[in-house]
């Protein structure tokens, strides 16, 4: 909305939308052949599609990220308890609890703020059966040592990457390590569906089995194989991600941009740390933390409330830690002295407005707002 000044309110994203004529030959297919969902044409087509574009074997479509991570974890029948990090959106240790899953917090790196390698093995006990870490803000995991301690435990690895469409590690798409990544469609997401979410899988013979656990356990007309759930992704959703496909190069160019554009802008200013990228990976730029230091001129409370106050609406991803929420904070995981590097990052960041339509002077205005 346009205010008298000539500025307009800013949101920490905004969703992606392809032109609306553009999406109506995609309708006028589902018009007329009448198939709404339960794996049509379109699920197919873009099933294949992100295979391509990703750079994996095969991906199962789901409804959403949410039900996308429960599934996971019934597929490989996760029990006990599940290592994961407090430091990410509640969705992740929420799939854990519709499980029945203890989730075990263990701190973050402080460089990547994803689930420290150094810290995994003392969390292990006899009921582990899975690590579940997050690629926050699609920076790759240490990906490689927390293989080696999965390997050595004989634990399970589910990524949820629901950051991560589109990173490489290594020369190699992110979402191939691990048992299985799950990745997120959501409307604030890189690439998004309105909602939608995916399995990415290793071999067929793994699809199939989530393909039955997403469509109540069906194999055929008569046999039920499994206490599956409804996550399928419906036709529109799907046709949409089709036509959203066309312009994501466009979209992750775009962001590229905005992120070279503030790290500009604020890596001089005092007490302000813009959170650097992981080597060898091509990001994404789904989000732009920066960390506000002890050493700037307002604390980070301060910096999001005059934010507001200029109707820039910025969010502190991830503050509160998920360990603090009612149904986590009795874990003895969850207690602040396991968790100090994750307390201190959720105290010191705020992640910037970020998102194609972002206009360079809206970013020199951000910026401007910081650096003053
Ligand atoms: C790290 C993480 N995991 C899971 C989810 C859940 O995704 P969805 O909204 O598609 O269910 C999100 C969503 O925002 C997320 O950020």
């Amino acid at each position: 909305m346009k205010k008298t000044d000539g500025t307009s309110s800013i949101y920490v994203t905004q969703p992606v939308l392809p032109a609306l004529e553009e999406f109506m030959p995609y309708l006028e297919k589902i018009w007329a052949n009448k198939i709404l969902t339960n794996s049509g044409p379109f699920h197919h087509e873009l099933e294949q599609a992100l295979c391509e574009y990703l750079g994996v074997k095969h991906l199962c479509l789901f409804a959403n990220a949410t039900i996308a991570l429960i599934t996971a974890l019934q597929s490989l029948r996760i029990n006990g308890e599940v290592i994961t990090t407090p430091y990410s959106f509640v969705a992740t240790a929420h799939s854990l609890l519709w499980n029945g899953i203890k989730p075990v917090f263990v701190d973050i790196d402080p460089v990547t703020f994803n689930l420290d390698a150094d810290k995994i093995e003392a969390a292990i006990t006899p009921q582990t059966s899975a690590i579940m870490p997050v690629h926050c803000y699609g920076r790759p995991c240490d990906v490689d040592r927390i293989q080696k301690i999965a390997d050595n435990y004989g634990l399970k690895l589910i990524y949820d990457a629901a950051h991560a469409f589109g990173v490489q590690y290594h020369g190699n798409s992110l979402l191939n390590f691990g048992d299985l990544s799950i990745l997120s469609f959501h409307a604030t997401k890189v690439f998004n569906t309105f909602e939608g979410g995916a399995i990415v899988c290793p071999d067929a013979k793994t699809k199939q089995h989530i393909d039955h656990l997403k469509n109540f356990g069906f194999v055929d007309e008569v046999t039920v194989v499994a206490p599956g759930i409804n996550g399928k992704m419906s036709e529109f959703n799907a046709a949409l991600g089709l036509l959203q496909l066309k312009g994501i190069d466009a979209v992750l160019d775009a962001r590229q941009k905005i992120a070279t554009q503030y790290r500009s802008r604020l890596e001089n200013v005092t007490g302000i740390t813009c959170v650097g990228d992981i080597a060898d990976s091509k990001p994404n730029h789904s989000y732009f933390p920066i960390l506000v230091e002890a050493d700037y001129v307002m604390s980070r409370d301060a910096l999001f409330q005059k934010l507001r106050e200029h109707e820039i609406y910025a969010r502190r991803y991830f503050y509160p830690l998920i360990s603090d929420f009612p149904m986590y904070r009795g874990l003895p995981s969850a207690s602040h002295q396991n968790l100090p590097v994750a307390r201190e990052i959720a105290s010191k960041v705020i992640c910037l407005p970020i998102y194609p339509d972002l206009s360079e002077a809206d970013v020199d205005r951000i910026a401007d707002l910081i650096a003053h």
